[in-house]
């Protein structure tokens, strides 16, 4: 079954033209990277999905349902959540607050999710009343990954994770991202850590300048010399 699926797409900020005619499709269960140069639009593809950006041309469905220029708030009612790229957790709110920040579109009792989420990061389940300012960046990202998986979603996008974390909580990030998907979460991911990312994801696609360059599974891509060179830093 597909879950989302992104025809067309063209989005920008003002005057600008950033994404030109982009395409994506994400089946049901699975990891899909994006990798891309600085600047490619990845970061104003998840923008454009999650409806910050309201998309000039084209259609964004999930499970076949046009939600093509819907608000946020409506689109996460459909099942989508988003860790943005910078700012994504609330510093001076303790981890728990966090957490309740992120159930805002729910109105019933989510203490039985909220436990879930402590069982996926135990650490976060023990510092529970500290802020989130306080903690180190890869609890944060933790934080940032538990607000968003609040509301329960069935398609996570998650952008750039990994960014600034040591090579060991890089790892620790892409073992905790593969749990989610494990609990049946399907995942969009844009990373820098394109090589990692790939090797966990069931398929990636290339982007830059704005559209398509290709796409193939995470294996293959990963064997495409090309690919190496131009885009995983040889
Ligand atoms: N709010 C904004 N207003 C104007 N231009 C923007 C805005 N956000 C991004 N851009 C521009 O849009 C282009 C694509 O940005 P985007 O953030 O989508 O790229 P990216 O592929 O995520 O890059 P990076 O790898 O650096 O995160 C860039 O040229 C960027 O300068
Ligand atoms: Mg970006």
């Amino acid at each position: 079954m597909t879950i989302l699926e992104v025809e067309n797409l063209s989005a920008g900020y003002g005057k600008l033209d950033i994404l030109k005619g982009v395409g994506m499709r994400v089946k049901a269960g699975d990891i899909v990277s994006i990798i891309g140069p600085n600047g490619a639009g990845k970061s104003t593809l998840l923008k454009s999905i999650f409806g910050i950006l309201k998309p000039r041309t084209g259609t964004i469905r999930l499970k076949g349902k046009d939600i093509t220029g819907l608000n946020p708030d409506r689109i996460a009612r459909h099942g989508i959540s988003y860790v943005p790229q910078l700012n994504n957790v609330f510093p001076s709110m303790t981890i728990e607050e966090n957490l309740q920040m992120g159930a805002f579109i729910r109105n019933d009792d989510f203490s039985q999710r909220m436990a879930e989420i402590y069982a996926l990061f135990p650490v976060l389940s023990e510092r529970k009343k500290q802020k989130a300012g306080q903690l180190s960046g890869g609890q944060r990202q933790m934080v940032a990954m538990g607000r968003a998986l609040m509301v329960d979603p069935e398609l996570l996008l998650l952008d750039e994770p990994s960014a600034g974390l040591a090579p060991n909580l890089v790892d620790m990030i892409f073992e905790k991202i593969q749990e989610v998907n494990a609990t049946g979460v399907s995942i969009v991911i844009v990373e820098q850590n394109a090589r990692e990312a790939l090797k966990m994801s069931d398929h990636g696609y290339v982007l830059a300048m704005g559209k398509n360059v290709l796409d193939d599974t995470g294996r293959a891509l990963l064997a495409n010399e090309e690919v190496g060179r131009l885009y995983l830093g040889g």
